[in-house]
């Protein structure tokens, strides 16, 4: 009796903390003033994996809309191989940005092509010009934007989409703008995005939740380029934990054989 308790004790604790452990999402979600769309991403769940397209898609609208204004500090032009560039491309994508070097042998900074070991370069030398240039809000960086905010793949999406009429009686302040998801809804960043924003390489529409989707899917990967390698690692450890086990059952069963 004693026994068959304890079981049942022990099978409504592993329920429990798996349950804790996949639902981590709604839990977050659940404490939140605004209620996030939750959408379906191929990064999520214990298989989880990046889609390619996606991210390169997403990459694009960076590059073309956002590099205006925000900086990626994290992410070197070499980290695009992740991403399904050849060599080439990265190289070519480098070249397109003008990078400051130096100093050389007589004592001067100067410009030269990227490289692809060089990082993203900042649109603003400095936060002053930054502020000076946006109404002073300052555009923060997106490397770990993803993670720096609750449910962030599902919170960027909604950024993006969340530029909608005010409600009638809701004064806005002279240089924000009304978004539907942005704590307090004021924002002081004008919607970047509008329909065919950019001309998507693979001919996927452009629409603003496509690029909204895709921007987001591209933010988780700067945030955690090494996701796929950690979810893989943990599948292994929980396939040789399994094996283990089985194995310490058959020696446990050999030693005690003469016992019985
Ligand atoms: C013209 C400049 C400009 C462009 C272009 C721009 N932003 Fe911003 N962004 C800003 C400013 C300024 C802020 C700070 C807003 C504030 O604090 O009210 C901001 C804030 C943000 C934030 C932070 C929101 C938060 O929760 O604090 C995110 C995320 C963001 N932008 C994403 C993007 C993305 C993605 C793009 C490209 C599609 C983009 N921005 C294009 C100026 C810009």
């Amino acid at each position: 009796m004693m026994r068959k308790g304890l079981i049942f004790g022990f099978a409504a604790l592993a329920a429990v903390s798996t349950g804790a452990l996949f639902n981590t999402n709604s839990a977050k979600a659940a404490g939140e003033a605004i209620a996030l769309p939750q959408l379906e991403w191929s990064f999520e769940g214990m298989f989880g994996t990046y889609d390619r397209a996606s991210l390169q898609r997403g990459l694009q609208v960076y590059r073309e809309v956002c590099s205006g204004c925000h900086s990626l500090d994290y992410i070197a032009f070499r980290n695009l191989a992740d991403l399904g560039y050849s060599e080439d491309e990265i190289k070519a994508m480098a070249a397109e940005v003008s990078v400051v070097d130096g100093p050389n042998d007589e004592g001067e900074m100067f410009e030269r092509e990227g490289r692809p070991s060089d990082y993203f370069p900042a649109p603003f030398p400095n936060p002053q010009a930054a502020a000076f240039a946006n109404g002073g809000a300052i555009p923060p960086d997106l490397s770990l934007m993803a993670k720096a905010r609750a449910d962030g793949p599902n919170y960027l999406h909604a950024l993006m989409i969340g530029y909608v009429d005010p409600p009638a009686d809701f004064e806005l302040a002279e240089g924000s703008n009304y978004n539907a998801y942005f704590p307090g809804h004021q924002i002081a960043m004008a919607a970047p995005l509008f329909e065919d924003a950019v001309e998507y390489a693979d001919g996927t529409p452009a629409t603003v939740d496509q690029m909204a989707t895709d921007l987001a899917h591209f933010f988780m990967w700067t945030a955690e380029p090494k996701l796929e390698e950690r979810k893989g690692m943990g599948i292994k450890v929980l396939i040789f934990l399994l094996v283990f086990c089985g194995v310490l059952y058959a020696a446990k069963r050999k030693v005690w054989a003469d016992v019985h």
